[in-house]
């Protein structure tokens, strides 16, 4: 035989054998329990397992994480514990939500290794002079229960005046002289003394970015914001990822929860081309919303306090998508921002983004 033809023959069986054993690495090694699986052998291609997250290395932010926005402190602890045990290795807290201590139990109670678990949290408002980010950050990784965050997230792009209480119910009054440059600066600080791994921002406008990226010597990692079908930003998406900006989508099944009101609008998973999409794809409507976001290439974040949705959504994972699919759900988009505190705070958000309202 020709040496050529041989080397053909042995190229041929050597990459056969090499995608055999990428395809049936257990899925126990990537972190997901094989029971958790909905569609195992349905038709998930290669192309999925790919989008799991790198769980161990955690190099890379997890793709679908646990959101705890709002979530009582009892409800927390139970619900972080649950998702752990399911397989998410991504935890979005925030000091503001008030229940950083129950989801430090949680990850304690898990006994999951710290290393193998995404967490992120977030600057409050009140803490952006320069002198309190470093407080504020120790506060939130003694109540997590670790020595150093993997992501730290400004939390909006303004700043209460400190005398404001942490968690007031009343108009706050505004420090209109603040700089999120010097709070950018005193974040980057606190990645050189190793308490976060990484920084970012959260419900950023598209102008404050750029006045961020023009002046950072550390680049965020992340942005999140509002993102799901009814307010879908494709273009500020894109515009975040082209500046290699991993986006985190916060709120990914928009009207579903009940803290938003809007009561003229179809609650998301009620609407008839998700549910029809959802047939044909054999999954339910909450995993063909998020599989779109991850067809985008964002980061999702769902929260709930139910054990079985806890579960239910991870399985976003593994619904497979057309490019059919999800022009259906691009077509939803109708601009509906359903988180803007700007009316309460006195101040204008998103002046530049969809969806934004001005200021009276
Ligand atoms: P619940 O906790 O009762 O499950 P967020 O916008 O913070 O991500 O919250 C998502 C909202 O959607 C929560 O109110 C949650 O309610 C609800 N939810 C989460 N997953 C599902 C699901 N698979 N099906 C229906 N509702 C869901």
């Amino acid at each position: 035989m020709a040496i050529g033809t041989r080397l053909l023959r042995t190229f041929i069986i050597c990459s056969t054998f090499f995608l055999l054993i990428l395809f049936f690495l257990p899925n126990q090694r990537r972190g997901i329990p094989q029971s958790l699986l909905p569609y195992e052998g349905s038709g998930q291609s290669l192309q999925h397992l790919l989008h799991l997250p790198s769980f161990g290395a955690v190099n890379q932010i997890p793709v679908i994480g646990f959101g705890t926005s709002r979530a009582d402190k009892s409800a927390t602890r139970r619900a972080v514990l649950a998702a752990l045990r399911a397989g998410y290795r991504h935890i979005d807290a925030a000091a503001a939500y008030g229940n950083e201590k129950e989801v430090g139990n949680a990850i304690a109670a898990s006994s999951v290794p710290r290393p193998e678990i995404w967490i992120t949290s977030k600057l409050w408002n009140t803490e952006h002079a320069p002198d309190r980010v470093r407080p504020a950050i120790e506060k939130t990784l003694k109540d997590l229960g670790t020595d150093q965050l993997d992501l730290y997230l400004m939390h909006w792009p303004i700043a209460f005046t400190p005398s404001n209480s942490f968690f007031s119910t009343s108009t706050p009054s505004i420090n209109t002289s603040a700089s999120i440059l010097e709070t950018w600066r005193a974040m980057e600080d606190l990645v050189r003394a190793n308490l976060t791994r990484f920084i970012g921002v959260s419900n950023f406008a598209k102008h404050e970015m750029e006045t961020l990226l023009q002046n950072a010597e550390i680049r965020p990692f992340a942005h999140e914001f509002e993102i799901h079908p009814y307010l879908s930003q494709k273009d500020f998406v894109g515009w975040n990822q082209q500046q290699k900006i991993n986006v985190i989508a916060y709120s990914p099944l928009g009207n579903m929860n009940p803290a938003y009101d809007s009561p003229d609008v179809t609650p998301l998973l009620k609407e008839q081309r998700i549910i029809d999409r959802a047939a044909i794809r054999e999954a339910t409507a909450a995993q063909i919303v998020l599989s779109w976001a991850i067809r985008r290439g964002t980061i999702i974040i769902p929260k709930s306090t139910h054990e079985h949705r806890i579960r239910e959504n991870l399985g976003a994972l593994y619904t497979s998508m057309s490019g059919q699919d999800l022009t259906v759900i691009d077509l939803l988009d109708k601009k509906l921002r359903l988180n803007n505190p700007g009316k309460e705070w006195g101040v204008e958000l998103f002046s530049d983004l969809d969806g934004a309202t001005k200021k009276e």
